[in-house]
């Protein structure tokens, strides 16, 4: 193998080990998002990396992100009504689309009107747009100053936003510096949205097929396996990159330094060595997946993220329960699903009791 050339890792003990060994296998450099310099933490190295890390988890805590729930339960409530009122629709387009971009402008605590410039900044480098790769370069600085606007404006007033918390907390020592801050926002903005619209249109499209599914909403423990089942089995983040600093083995393999490296981890979220028939959608696993990454680079926002999962589920239930694909659409495989694939349902005209089918 040479070092130009690209290594596949599709095992879980393998994405696990290259995720895990942050000095062989690096971030940095790794993605063109538009930026002018890393982004923070995902393209720190691994010495800078905890500092910053820290500093986010500090600030990023459970806490925060409990407080979020009514007002982001009242956001789902909101998007889902039209649904409610039309008796159906496509739940990417209304749901899963809007709530990531209202909890990043809630977690920030940016004006609400924000909302559509952030979602257009954000899908000129993600969504469609981002094939045009000067648009792309053209975006990067109009989301550097928007972040870096928000935090001068932040800077020495009080309040309970992440910007605030990351700036000025508590333990002085974690603060971070405007630049940084902003860093951290752009890497929020990039990091924050189509995860979670991906895993809400899944969940619909899962919920629809396997409608008795829906009675989770009953039960707080319920729901919680379910969202973790449904990560781990559609697993919205399909693969993440890296690049090999130095000559490194995993898994019996030699990588030379140089070699591109691409983990699919929603391959090795169906690794039978690490889970007993595993595709089967069942929750409740005791097995770790690696949905959320491995390792240092571990997901920052995975509290978050499972909140607005789990609200999108109880307030689609709410507003159309019993629901199933529209069968005027074609049924979308809940675990091939991007984001804003469309993933239109219609009401069942109520929910049916649970069945304890045990797969699917
Ligand atoms: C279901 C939704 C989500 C999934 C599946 C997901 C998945 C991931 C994965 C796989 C990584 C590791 C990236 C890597 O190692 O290269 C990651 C990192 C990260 N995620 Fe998430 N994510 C989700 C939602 C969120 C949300 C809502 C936020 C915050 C608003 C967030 C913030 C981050 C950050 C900041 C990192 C980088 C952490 C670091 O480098 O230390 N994510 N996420």
């Amino acid at each position: 193998m040479t070092s130009g050339e690209s290594v596949v890792l599709d095992r879980h003990a393998t994405v696990r080990q290259a995720l895990e060994d942050v000095e062989s296998f690096t971030t940095v450099g790794v993605i063109d998002c538009g930026q002018s310099a890393p982004l923070l933490p995902l393209q720190t190295s691994p010495s800078d990396h905890p500092r910053i890390r820290r500093a986010l988890d500090t600030a990023l805590t459970p806490q925060r992100v409990a407080a979020l729930e009514p007002v982001l339960r009242q956001r789902a409530r909101d998007l889902a009504a039209p649904l409610a009122a039309r008796g159906g629709g496509d739940v990417a387009s209304s749901v899963a689309r809007w709530l990531p971009v209202h909890a990043l402008v809630e977690l920030l605590g940016l004006p609400s009107d924000d909302a559509g410039r952030l979602r257009d900044l954000h899908d000129r480098v993600l969504g469609p747009g981002a094939a045009d790769r000067d648009g792309v370069a053209a975006a990067g600085p109009e989301i550097e100053s928007y972040f870096s606007e928000v935090v001068a404006a932040r800077r020495g007033q009080s309040g309970t936003d992440l910007v605030r918390a990351l700036s000025t907390p508590e333990d002085r020592a974690l603060a971070l510096s405007d630049d940084e801050v902003a860093s951290v926002c752009y890497l929020l903005l990039l990091a924050g949205i189509d995860p979670v619209a991906t895993a809400i249109g899944a969940a619909a499209a899962h919920l629809a097929v396997a409608p008795h599914h829906q009675a989770v909403v009953d039960s707080a423990r319920d729901l919680r396996r379910y969202v973790e089942e449904l990560l781990r089995w559609s697993a919205p983040v399909v693969a993440l990159p890296r690049r090999c600093v130095s000559d490194a083995e995993v898994g019996g393999v030699t990588v030379p330094a140089g070699a591109a490296l691409e983990c699919r981890v929603a391959a090795a979220n169906r690794d039978p060595a690490a889970f007993e028939a595993p595709d089967d959608f069942r929750p409740g696993r005791r097995e770790r997946h690696l949905a959320f990454g491995a390792g240092p680079h571990h997901c920052a926002g995975v509290h978050l993220a499972r909140l607005q999962v789990a609200l999108a589920i109880e307030e689609l239930v709410r507003a159309l329960p019993g629901f199933r694909p529209d069968p005027a659409h074609e049924t979308p495989d809940p675990a091939r699903l991007a984001a804003g694939d469309p993933v239109v349902v219609v009401a069942g005209g109520g929910r049916p009791p649970q069945v304890g089918a045990p797969t699917g």
